[in-house]
């Protein structure tokens, strides 16, 4: 199969759609692999390491898209990329169509085979393609949120580790799910209090069992969010209602109650996020202020961190990729179910539940 890497051209979007690792795969079972020149460039893979791995590097994104019959990428593509893609081509990448009624009809209309990264579920219901995304943005969400904690940047002036003779800072997270224990695991690394909530008691005793003891669980209620946010110098959102709204847990109100220069990190913020002030923002411009309490809210976190997050995307997504090269699309969703859920627009159809009848 002929497959494609252009280089993403959303705004600030360093992540590449393959490694040289993954090109070495599929060059190895004769497959022929386009990317565009300088598309790894900001994940730190240079043309050299991917024409030593036997990759054509073409010149223009136009040529890659021309001559591919499967282009793979990171980000939903933008308005310049539809009238690229066209028809029986399959792109697999991150969509969000639910987020988007231009992109869904441009699908459409290209009828184009979209395999959507974040639907792709395996059998316990899981989403393998969206977990690396999550550990990066819940590990993060911490490194962040210690930054702004500092005075100059408006934050309490308050070092989360403490040191010997002055206490640590407390870090509240909300949800124990992937981007929360990620959170809860490196803010107890860097010595902090951690306080941890989730509404699902599985994943409590889970944290309990597998995190140190200075990282303590608690049911989550309004009233114990109440309390909390009262003493807690960092507050982490990482809440999700599966297929829904996160809910906000932290309502406007709620701010004044907070000490001046606390930190809010709303991870949850791609699902309209868990805190009633958020808005999304951008690695331009992260942060903002409301009652005197420091948000952070972007929405595409693992962005910042390129390097790290196209390995560790292209590591899940590598094996359906070689399936889907070796054996065609139709075949390779046949003989994987986790793949056929990212089936969202086959040739001018939708065929993913959920996005049925959204924008009619
Ligand atoms: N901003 C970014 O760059 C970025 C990156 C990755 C993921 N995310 C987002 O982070 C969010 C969390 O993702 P995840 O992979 O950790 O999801 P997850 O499903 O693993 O965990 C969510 C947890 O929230 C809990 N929860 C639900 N309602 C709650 C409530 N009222 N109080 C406390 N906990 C509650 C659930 O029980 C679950 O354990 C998602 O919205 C995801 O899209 C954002």
């Amino acid at each position: 199969m002929k497959i494609g890497i252009p280089k993403e051209i959303k705004n600030n979007e360093n992540r590449v759609g393959m490694t040289p690792a993954g090109v070495f795969e599929l060059t190895k079972r004769n497959h022929t692999v386009y990317v565009q020149a300088t598309a790894g460039e900001g994940s730190g893979f240079f043309d050299k390491d991917y024409k030593e791995v036997g990759a054509t590097i073409l010149p223009t994104i136009n040529d890659v898209y021309d001559q591919s019959e499967m282009i793979v990428k990171v980000k939903e593509p933008i308005a310049e990329e539809y009238p690229l893609i066209k028809e029986n081509q399959v792109v697999f990448t991150y969509f969000h169509f639910a987020s988007s009624e231009p992109l869904t009809k441009a699908m459409i209309a290209s009828k184009a085979i979209c395999i959507a990264y974040e639907t792709v579920e395996d059998e316990e219901g899981t989403l393998p393609l969206l977990t690396p995304m999550s550990e990066v943005a819940g590990r993060m969400s911490v490194q962040q949120g210690a930054k702004y904690l500092e005075k100059p940047i408006k934050g309490r002036g308050i070092l989360l580790g403490g040191v010997p003779g002055v206490k640590p800072g407390k870090v509240l997270v909300l949800g124990a799910g992937v981007v929360g224990v990620q959170a809860a695991k490196m803010a107890a690394g860097l010595g902090a209090h951690v306080t941890i909530m989730d509404i699902n008691m599985k994943r409590l005793r889970y944290v309990n069992d597998v995190l140190p003891n200075h990282v303590v669980t608690d049911f989550s209620s309004e009233y114990s969010i109440r309390k909390h946010i009262k003493d807690h110098d960092l507050i982490i959102g990482g809440v999700l209602l599966k297929g829904g709204k996160a809910p906000k847990l932290i309502t406007r109100d709620m701010l004044k109650e907070m000490r001046p220069g606390t930190v809010i990190v709303d991870v949850a913020v791609d699902q309209g996020g868990c805190f009633e002030t958020t808005r999304a923002t951008t690695h331009e411009d992260p942060t903002y202020i409301i009652d005197d309490v420091v948000h952070y809210c972007v929405a595409n976190m693992p962005g910042a961190v390129p390097y790290t997050s196209t390995i560790a995307l292209t590591n899940v997504t590598l094996s359906y990729i070689l399936k889907l090269a070796d054996l065609g699309w139709e075949k390779a969703c046949e003989k994987d179910k986790s793949l056929a859920k990212g089936l969202n627009i086959v040739k001018g159809k939708i065929v993913y539940e959920e996005l049925e009848g959204i924008f009619d």
